[in-house]
């Protein structure tokens, strides 16, 4: 579960019930889970200025697209889609529509320039402010970094399902030479403990089984006295919950007082996403990651030993600047050492304002685009063989929805969030219940229910 990119993963938030008469809003959101968390705040906040979600852009008085700014193509994707949406608006129905999230901070202001008839730009940081700055005229950009604002709070107005979001940390302080994260969010600032503990306590309220806790470097989470190690436990210690998560953990950030707590805490699920991006020590150095090869390598390790039933997945990126033959010769050897069962596997791409972004690319796209898909063959046939010696066995699946593609049959995430789709006897959305393993893929496992 990677902070990924790419896709509007869903709108989120429930059309309203409200009797009184209210603005529409309609929000999507692209990117990472963290912009998914944050879309929930922006619901939150703008709730309070009488803007209830709607179902289409054609019903909405606002349309919001919350924007990642990871790489060129997530940008370019956005920059497409808002264009449509502003060439569809119809006479008569002046809707606003605006951009939020990390695109908007990478570019601020530039946008209402570049892109004719948007509206508006708000940054992550800004989103406290939107209701005022929908009422204004004209054009207008809030693209102001606050180290502060972590909307603590703002109730985020949650979506269905059985799976609830929850920031526990904004921004980074890492500052790896390829990533745009620190420049859009800003520095890293965590939340209060209660406020967390309190909001956890809602989530169960509202019925969600699964928490799952959000940061750029969310092992680095601290407030107080209270690591991240302590939240994991005082979360573990709330009625109610099944589940806990959490990414994307730092693999320099990962203490020995959190792989205890993994280990002794059965409500966070044997799942960790460790991104590696390299195995090659050259590149994790030029990257400035903050650790080598073989200190990933004995971390992973130490996390399998005390958790053995742990799941672990990653991020890789290709082709960052001066990678050789044999850099990259040592990550597919190092991505086959580690026996990964999932990898987020992206071609680099260069980012403006990022340490990296002056360096000079030496591999063509063509050249990227070859390892990439070396390195997905390569993931594929071994997540396929790891699942397949699953067959057989039973995990337990918390039931998320219908299968997409059998009649009658339904889906969730096994605890090493593996999809598991199956043959229910009696379970119901939001149950858990165990599957037996009778078919797996390289993504799927398929089932009965026992
Ligand atoms: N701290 C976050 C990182 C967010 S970015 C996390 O651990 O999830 C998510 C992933 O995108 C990174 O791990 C990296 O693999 C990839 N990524 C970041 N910047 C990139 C760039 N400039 N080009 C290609 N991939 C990038
Ligand atoms: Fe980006 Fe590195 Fe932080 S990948 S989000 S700068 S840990």
């Amino acid at each position: 579960m990677s902070l990924l990119s790419g896709n509007p993963q869903a709108s989120v938030g429930q059309p309203g019930q409200s009797a009184t008469p209210s603005k529409g809003l309609y929000l999507e959101s692209y990117g990472c889970q963290m912009n998914l968390a944050d879309s929930e705040i922006i619901l939150g906040s703008l709730a309070a200025h009488g803007y209830e979600p709607v179902e289409t852009a054609a019903q909405a008085d606002v349309v919001l697209l919350n924007t990642c700014a990871i790489r060129e193509h997530a940008e370019q994707r956005v920059a497409q889609r808002v264009r449509q949406l502003i060439a569809e608006r119809r006479d008569g129905r002046r809707m606003r529509i605006g951009l939020a999230g990390c695109m908007a901070q990478h570019h601020r202001e530039k946008l209402l320039d570049e892109i004719p008839g948007l509206d508006f730009v708000v940054g992550p940081d800004g989103y406290r402010r939107l209701g005022q700055l929908l009422e204004a005229g004209e054009a207008v950009a809030d693209v102001r970094l606050d180290q502060h604002e972590t909307y603590a709070d703002i109730a985020p107005r949650r979506g269905e399902g059985v799976r609830a979001w929850l920031t526990i940390m904004r921004g980074c302080n890492r500052l790896c030479t390829f990533c745009v994260v620190p420049f859009v969010r800003g520095r890293e600032r965590s939340l209060p403990p209660e406020v967390l503990i309190e909001d956890l306590e809602n989530i169960v309220a509202q019925g969600y089984k699964e928490v799952v806790m959000l940061g750029q470097t969310v092992n680095a989470y601290s407030y107080g006295d209270v690591d991240f190690a302590q939240l994991l436990e005082r979360a573990a210690e709330v009625d109610g919950i099944e589940r806990i998560r959490y990414t994307s953990p730092h693999p320099a950030d990962m203490s020995e007082r959190t792989i205890e707590t993994l280990a002794r805490t059965p409500k966070v699920s044997p799942y960790v996403h460790l991104p590696l991006q390299s195995g090659s020590d050259r590149m994790l150095s030029a990257m400035e990651r903050g650790h080598d090869v073989d200190q990933y390598r004995r971390l992973l390790a130490k996390l399998r030993d005390a958790v053995p039933a742990i799941a672990v997945s990653t991020d890789i990126i290709v082709g960052y600047p001066g990678e050789t033959d044999e850099d990259f010769e040592a990550t597919s050897a190092f991505m086959e050492e580690m026996n990964f069962d999932h990898a987020f596997l992206f071609k680099y791409s260069a980012r403006e304002g990022t340490r990296a972004f002056k360096l000079e690319e030496t591999l063509s796209e063509d050249e990227k685009g070859a390892r990439l898909q070396r390195l997905i063959a390569e993931q594929e046939a071994r997540a396929a063989r790891i699942n397949q010696e699953l067959l057989g066995s039973v995990t337990e699946v918390l039931v998320e929805s219908k299968a997409k593609k059998q009649e009658g049959w339904l889906a969730g995430k096994n605890p090493q969030f593996k999809t598991v789709v199956f043959d229910p006897r009696t379970a119901a959305i939001g149950e858990l219940v165990k599957v037996r393993i009778e078919a797996a893929g390289s993504h799927t496992l398929r089932g009965r229910q026992v």
